[in-house]
C-alpha cells in the first residue's frame, strides 16, 4: 500500500506549514472519544489507574519540561551527558544517509545534540518526530528554523500508531531513537511487544537507539520522583485537570495528592494519585460517575529500572543485535545502540 493511501485510511488530517515542515494528526474528535473510553474503562477497574499517555497535553509537555531542568531528576541530565559526547562514538556506523525517526520527541531539546551528529555525515536529514502531544507543532517549527537542510515529517499519535504510519516509507535507512527512558513505562509484556513492533517493521541497515534508565541507590530514586520543588505532584496532579477540561469531569486537585515509591522487587517508581477524602466524580464525556475512599489509590505510572544482564535479555528476546551500551560518568543511565539480527 501507498503511503498517502495508508495515511487516508488511518484517518490522519495532513498539515502543511511551510515547505519544509509537514505533520500528520489523527482528527480531534475521534482522539477524544479514545481518551474518554479508555477513562471510563480504567476508572472502573478494581485497581483504579489512568494511562500515562495522557499526561501530555500541552500543559503536561511543559510541566516534563520543567522536570528535566530540576536537579533532582537524573535521568534528563545523565542522558544528555551521554548525547554530548556521542560524536565520534557514533559517525563510524553512520556511512549511509539516514532517516532520523524519534519515538516521543517531545519538545526536541536532545534531537538536536543528535541532528548535530548526523549532518557530520550527511547533507540533508528528514526527521520524523512521532509524539502523542501536539507540542510537536511548536518544536518541529523552531527545528526548521534552526537547520536549513532539515525536512520534518511529523505524527500527533501514540507510538504504536506513529510506527505504522513510517513503515515502508522508503529505502533510506532509519536511525529510529527511543530515549528519556520512556520503555519503561511499559509493563515486561507490552514492552516486549513493543521491542518486537519496531524489529519487525526495521530493514537491516536500520539501527535502534534507545535510552534505558539503570536500578541505583533507593534514595536518589526517591527524589527524582518526589522533587522538592513538588514540581513532579503538579505533573502527575495536571492529568486531572486535562480529564476536567476535556472530558467534562468535576475532579478538584486540592483533594488528590501526589505518591511515588520505589517497589525494589519490580524494580520500578510507582506513581499514584490519592484521594485525601471520601468522595465522587462525574466525567460527562465518559458518562461515568466515579467514588473514591479515602486514600483510595489511582495508580498513573510504572517507570522501570534495568539492570545490564535485563537490558541484554530483553534484547536478545526481541531480535536485537546489542552494537553498543553508552553510560554517563556515574553510572546512573545507559544508551544502547543496536540492529536487528
Ligand atoms: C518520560 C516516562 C521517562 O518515567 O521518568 C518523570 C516520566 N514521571 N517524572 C519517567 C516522569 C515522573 C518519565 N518518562
Amino acid at each position: 500500500m501507498n503511503n498517502k493511501v495508508k495515511q487516508e485510511l488511518l484517518g490522519y488530517q495532513s498539515i502543511s506549514v511551510q515547505e519544509n515542515l509537514t505533520y500528520f494528526k489523527p482528527n480531534k474528535a475521534s482522539t477524544t472519544v479514545t481518551f474518554a473510553e479508555e477513562i471510563r474503562k480504567s476508572l472502573q477497574e478494581p485497581k483504579k489507574s489512568i494511562s500515562p499517555k495522557f499526561f501530555y497535553d500541552e500543559n503536561g509537555s511543559k510541566i516534563f519540561d520543567e522536570i528535566c531542568s530540576l536537579p533532582e531528576y537524573y535521568p534528563f541530565n545523565s542522558e544528555t551527558e551521554i548525547l554530548q559526547t556521542l560524536e565520534k562514538k557514533l559517525l563510524p556506523y553512520l556511512s549511509n544517509e539516514f532517516h532520523l525517526v524519534e519515538l516521543g520527541s517531545g519538545s526536541s531539546v536532545k534531537t538536536r545534540l543528535l541532528i548535530d551528529i548526523l549532518f557530520k555525515s550527511q547533507k540533508h536529514l528528514q526527521y520524523f518526530p512521532i509524539d502523542i502531544s501536539e507540542i510537536l507543532d511548536q518544536s518541529a517549527k523552531n527545528l526548521c528554523a534552526d537547520y536549513q537542510n532539515l525536512t520534518v515529517t511529523g505524527v500527533v499519535d501514540t507510538f504504536e500508531n506513529g510506527l505504522d504510519f513510517i513503515e515502508h516509507y522508503d529505502d533510506k535507512p532509519n536511525l529510529i531513537t527511543f530515549l528519556g527512558s520512556s520503555f519503561g513505562n511499559f509493563n515486561q509484556n507490552e514492552g516486549m511487544k513493543f521491542l518486537q513492533k519496531i524489529n519487525n517493521l526495521m530493514k537491516s541497515n536500520d539501527l535502534f537507539l534507545i535510552g534505558l534508565d539503570l536500578k541505583k541507590d533507593q534514595n536518589i530514586l526517591h527524589s527524582a520522583y518526589n522533587d522538592s520543588q513538588k514540581t513532579t505532584a503538579k505533573f502527575n496532579l495536571n492529568v486531572l485537570k486535562r480529564i476536567n477540561d476535556e472530558l467534562g469531569a468535576d475532579f478538584n486537585l486540592e483533594n488528590f495528592e501526589h505518591h511515588a515509591i520505589y517497589d525494589e522487587e519490580k524494580g520500578r517508581i510507582e506513581m499514584y494519585l490519592r484521594s485525601l477524602s471520601e468522595q465522587s466524580i462525574t466525567i460527562q464525556k465518559s458518562a461515568l460517575s466515579v467514588t473514591f475512599s479515602k486514600d483510595e489509590l489511582i495508580h498513573t505510572e510504572n517507570s522501570h529500572k534495568f539492570s545490564i544482564p535485563q537490558i541484554d535479555s530483553f534484547l536478545k528476546e526481541s531480535n536485537f543485535e546489542k552494537l553498543e551500551i553508552w553510560f554517563d560518568s556515574k553510572n546512573y543511565y545507559s544508551l544502547v545502540l543496536a540492529k536487528k539480527i
